[in-house]
């Protein structure tokens, strides 16, 4: 019998803050969906968080709440790999020589350090500017061939891609996996529903855009009761006229699993107003019982240690034989114990 290889995934999520219905439509429902096809890893990237101010407390708090929500929305900890990134000195340790061999102009293009830097003032941390090779070595460091992200971090895979490469062509092909970004049909870019042209985002200045997905019944009623609508009555999905709505007939599509055209056939001759309440209604129904699961996990950390423990020690087998490869190719001296 032929045995065939599982690919490898590898993911992860800022714990800035709760997380939102973005990261769960965009990342982690997709997750879900695809785990047992391949061997996964998953982890909370705390070292990224860093990257812009954070308050240690709640910084650990979220960490938590990340790795309970992955669990709480069907991650399988018993078949993939969850772990903090923190945990694990392999990333950082592969950062530094992607560091000496990304370049300064291709960092400047990211979009996202475009956005995040005109808001920090004068002073732009490092972090925020390198955060990408970092990101490059989280991926690299698993030999993974497919990372299931939204839309907006596709720039970033195509930046680690473009590192590989390099690598592999100073270094030898097999240096480096070559990976690939893994995004949604739907449900790849959740707006903001007060500004739905600009991403639904955990650090949005005005909360009531985002949904999160510790938000009470009431609260995820109230936002979308208020989410911005477009000028007209029709029901149709056109993201360049109607962004309010056919951000709203994507959040459906992105739950039920239905397509586009179907969910807008449903809304034929109905107001935005049954729109917006039967999308809070959806997304209160799926929330629920995540939000149910995630506080029952959060009660009991012991077995959310041991999860992270047994992560952890799976993911430095694969980490430990990668960084020695690279150490061994780059030319530092190595023994073997
Ligand atoms: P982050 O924390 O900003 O977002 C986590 C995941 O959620 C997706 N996402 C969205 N998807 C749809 N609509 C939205 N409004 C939305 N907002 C966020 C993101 O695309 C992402 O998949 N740099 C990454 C984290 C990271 C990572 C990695 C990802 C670090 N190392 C290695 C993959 C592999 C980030 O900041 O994602």
């Amino acid at each position: 019998m032929a045995v065939t290889q599982k690919k490898t995934i590898l993911s992860g999520i800022q714990p800035t803050n709760r997380l939102t219905l973005g990261n769960y439509l965009g990342a982690i429902k997709n997750w879900v969906k695809i785990q047992s096809d391949y061997t996964c890893f998953f982890m909370a990237v705390d070292q990224h968080a860093i990257t812009t101010r954070q308050k240690p407390e709640e910084l650990r708090e979220n960490t938590w709440f990340a790795i309970a929500s992955y669990i709480a929305a069907g991650i399988d900890p018993a078949t993939c790999s969850l772990f903090i990134q923190s945990q694990m000195p392999q990333h950082t340790q592969l950062a530094w020589i992607l560091y000496c061999n990304g370049y300064m102009g291709e960092l400047n293009r990211m979009t996202q350090f475009k956005d995040k830097s005109s808001k920090t003032g004068a002073n732009i941390p490092v972090g925020l500017f390198t955060y990408p090779l970092l990101m490059a070595a989280d991926i690299l460091l698993y030999d993974a061939q497919l990372v299931p992200v939204g839309e907006d971090q596709k720039q970033h895979v195509e930046l680690t891609r473009d590192v590989a490469q390099r690598v592999n062509g100073i270094y030898g092909e097999d240096a480096f996996v070559v990976p690939e970004a893994f995004i949604p049909k739907v449900g790849a870019r959740v707006m903001d529903l007060q500004t739905p042209t600009a991403k639904m985002s955990k650090s949005a200045v005005n909360e009531s855009g985002s949904i999160f997905l510790a938000d009470s019944a009431d609260q995820i009623e109230k936002k979308f009761k208020r989410a911005v609508t477009d000028s007209g009555s029709d029901i149709t999905f056109d993201f360049n006229e109607k962004p309010g709505v056919s951000n709203l007939i994507s959040i459906q599509a992105a739950i039920t699993g239905e397509t586009i055209d179907a969910v807008v056939q449903r809304y034929q001759g109905k107001q935005y107003g049954h729109l917006k309440v039967e999308t809070a209604e959806i997304v209160r129904g799926e929330l629920l019982p995540i939000q149910l699961k995630t506080r029952e996990l959060l009660a009991d950390r012991g077995e959310l240690i041991r999860i992270l423990r047994l992560g952890a020690e799976q993911a430095a087998v694969v980490a430990d034989r990668t960084l020695k490869r690279i150490y061994d190719r780059v030319g530092f001296v190595r023994f073997e114990s």
